[in-house]
């Protein structure tokens, strides 16, 4: 498995502490920046680690900004992105087996470290469940062909 990292200034902290995370468990990863700490706009970093998902460069996805909002709306964009903004490990785990969730955003400024990391591993642990929820999220793409 790998995963893309994408984080602005305001989760650049919580994304060095997951790439720790990541290397620990060695599980592979790319790092698509923010690589500085002065201030920089996620859209420009939500972007590539959806293109990257969407392109199936990596398998997943993780964006970290100041509340993982801003980086699951624009990430959200990307036609095929599924991105859940997540503060919870519960939340997490259904975002992958109902909703298949390709993108997880956090908040740095929302969840400490190790909740952040057992979010991480509630969500890299589950799996889509298919079935009723396969129908769901084709009608979700449905609507992505309305754009
Ligand atoms: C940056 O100050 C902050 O707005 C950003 O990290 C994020 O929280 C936006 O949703």
């Amino acid at each position: 498995m790998k995963i893309a990292l994408g984080s602005d200034h305001g989760g650049i902290h919580l994304k060095k502490e997951i790439i720790s995370y990541l290397e620990s468990k060695e599980i592979a990863f790319e790092d698509c920046g923010a690589y500085v700490e002065e201030s920089v706009d996620y859209p420009d970093y939500a972007a590539p680690v959806g293109n990257k998902v969407v392109n199936k460069e990596v398998d997943l996805g993780i964006l970290v900004c100041g509340t993982g909002i801003g980086m699951s709306i624009a990430a959200n964009k990307i036609r095929g992105i599924r991105a859940a903004v997540v503060s919870d490990e519960f939340s997490a785990k259904m975002s992958r087996e109902h909703n298949n969730a390709n993108i997880l955003c956090l908040g740095e400024r929302v969840v400490g470290r190790d909740l952040a990391l057992s979010i991480i591993d509630a969500w890299l642990k589950a799996s889509f469940q298919g079935s009723r929820h396969e129908r769901r999220i084709k009608k979700i793409a449905k609507l992505e062909e309305l754009l």
